[in-house]
C-alpha cells in the first residue's frame, strides 16, 4: 500500500482486526453489520500514520450518532481555545468562522457574540438539523472542493475556517484541502484541532484506532501535508482534551509570515520522542493491555461481580472488540447521550442505558471507555450518591481507580 499524503511505500504498524464503524450504534441486537478490518500504518518517507482501509464516507456517516457532549471539561476546553485566537489575533471581533464538522454546533454557539459572523458544515443530517434549530446556520454536506465552490458564493471567503477533530475523518485530505485554499484568501487561516500521534503512542492509546480515524497526525506529516498545497504551520498549542490534542495555525505561504517559536519547539521535542523505539513500546502495550484487560474482566465475571462500560464512545467498541467483550461479560453501556440510550454498541451487543438508570441500579465496576472524560464521570457518579462502583480505567494502562 502507499501513503495517501506523499505516494511512498507504508508498511504495518499494528493490526486490530475487525470491527464494524465505530459510531454506528445497533437498534436491535439482530440487526447485522458488517466489520472491517482496523490496520495502521506507517510511512518511513513523511511520517504519516494511516488507517489501511478507508470505508465509504456516505456509508460512515449514515448512521452518525455522534453528538457532542456537554461536559464542563469540553466547555472549559472552548474557553481556551478561543482565548488562544483571540490573543494572537488569529480571530477578532470582525472575523467570518466557518467550521467544518460543526456537528450540533457547540463550538460556534460559544464563539458566535465575540466574532462577526459563524457558519457550519457536517454532513450528518439529524445532527445538523439540531444546530440549525439552535440559532447556528449549518449547510449540511462534505466539506470538499465542490461544497466549498457553493460556500464560498453563498458566504464570501472565511477570515478563518476550523476543523476540529475531523480533518483525520477524511480518506482524502488534498481534497479538503484543495476546498480551503479555494476558501480562503492570502492572510486567511486554517486551525486544525486533533489527536496528536505523539500523545497516542506515548499513552497507549491504540482504541483512538477506528474507521473515523484515517489519519493520525504528526507535526511532521502535517508539515509535508501542507507543503503539498503551498501552506505551512505559523503556530501550534497542544490541549489535554481528548487524551492529548494538537491544535494546527496553518496559512498560505507567504514571506511576511511571522512563525510562533512554538512551531520549532514542538517539532524538536517530536523529532525526538516520536522514535521507532516509541512505536515498538506502543505495539507492545497495546498486546499487554488486551490481554490484562481480558483477564480482568472474565475473572470479575466469573465472581460474579456485575460490569457496565461508561461512555458508548467509539474508542470504546475498538477497545471492546479487540478485546473479544461482549454483552456475556458487560451487562450494560452507560451513557449521557438521549440519541444513543436504548440502542446496542456495536458486535459486542451491550445496551446503551441512560446515567439516570444506572444509578437506580449500579453496578459492582464501570470499565471506563469515556476515560478522557474520567475526573468528570466520577465525580458525577459520586455525587449521585454511589460510593460503591469502582472504576477499572483501560488507558494507558489497566488499573482499578
Ligand atoms: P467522546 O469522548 O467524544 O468519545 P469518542 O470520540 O471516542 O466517541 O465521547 C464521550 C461519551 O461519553 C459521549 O457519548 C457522552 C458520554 N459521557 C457521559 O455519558 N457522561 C458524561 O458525564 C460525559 C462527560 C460524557
Amino acid at each position: 500500500m502507499t501513503c495517501r499524503i506523499c505516494s511512498a511505500d507504508v508498511s504495518v504498524l499494528l493490526d486490530l482486526g475487525t470491527s464494524p464503524p465505530a459510531n454506528s450504534l445497533k437498534k436491535s441486537p439482530e440487526q447485522f453489520q458488517d466489520s472491517y478490518p482496523l490496520v495502521l500504518e506507517i510511512c518511513d518517507n513523511c511520517g504519516n500514520v494511516q488507517l489501511r482501509d478507508c470505508l465509504d464516507e456516505e456509508a460512515l456517516y449514515k448512521d452518525y450518532f455522534y453528538v457532542t457532549p456537554s461536559s464542563t471539561l469540553l466547555s472549559r476546553h472552548y474557553d481556551f481555545l478561543q482565548s488562544f485566537l483571540f490573543k494572537n489575533n488569529y480571530l477578532t471581533s470582525n472575523s467570518f468562522v466557518l467550521e467544518i464538522g460543526s456537528n450540533v454546533g457547540l463550538f460556534l454557539d460559544h464563539i458566535k457574540p465575540n466574532v462577526a459572523k459563524v457558519v457550519g458544515i457536517d454532513p450528518a443530517q439529524e445532527i445538523s438539523e439540531i444546530a440549525n434549530q439552535k440559532g447556528i446556520e449549518t449547510v449540511c454536506d462534505f466539506f470538499n472542493e465542490e461544497s466549498s465552490v457553493k460556500l464560498k458564493d453563498q458566504f464570501g471567503n472565511p477570515n478563518i475556517i476550523l476543523a476540529r477533530h475531523c480533518f483525520a475523518h477524511n480518506c482524502d485530505p488534498h481534497r479538503m484541502l484543495k476546498g480551503v485554499t479555494h476558501l480562503l484568501d492570502d492572510s486567511g487561516l486554517f486551525v486544525i484541532e486533533n489527536a496528536y500521534l505523539l500523545n497516542t503512542i506515548e499513552n497507549n492509546e491504540f482504541d483512538q484506532i477506528y474507521h473515523e480515524h484515517m489519519f493520525y497526525y504528526s507535526i511532521r506529516s502535517m508539515k509535508a501535508l501542507l507543503a503539498i498545497h503551498n501552506m505551512h504551520l505559523v503556530d501550534i498549542i497542544m490541549s489535554p482534551i481528548h487524551g492529548g490534542s494538537i491544535v494546527f495555525v496553518a496559512k498560505k505561504v507567504s514571506a511576511e509570515d511571522k512563525i510562533s517559536s512554538a512551531v520549532g519547539k514542538y517539532t524538536l521535542q517530536e523529532d525526538l520522542l516520536l522514535t521507532p523505539s516509541a512505536f515498538k513500546h506502543f505495539v507492545e502495550n497495546t498486546w499487554r493491555i488486551k490481554d490484562t484487560l481480558s483477564r480482568l474482566i472474565t475473572g470479575l465475571r466469573d465472581g460474579g461481580w456485575t460490569i457496565y462500560t461508561y461512555g458508548a464512545t467509539a474508542k470504546g467498541n475498538t477497545l471492546l472488540n479487540f478485546i473479544g467483550l461482549t454483552d456475556k461479560e458487560i451487562k450494560y453501556c452507560v451513557d449521557s447521550t438521549p440519541m444513543k440510550q436504548g440502542k446496542y454498541l456495536p458486535k459486542s451487543n451491550v445496551k446503551v442505558i441512560s446515567e439516570e438508570e444506572s444509578q437506580a441500579n449500579p453496578p459492582d465496576y464501570f470499565l471506563l471507555t469515556a476515560w478522557n472524560y474520567r475526573d468528570e464521570i466520577v465525580n458525577k457518579v459520586r455525587q449521585a450518591g454511589n460510593y460503591t462502583s469502582q472504576f477499572i480505567v483501560p488507558i494507558p494502562f489497566v488499573h482499578i481507580l
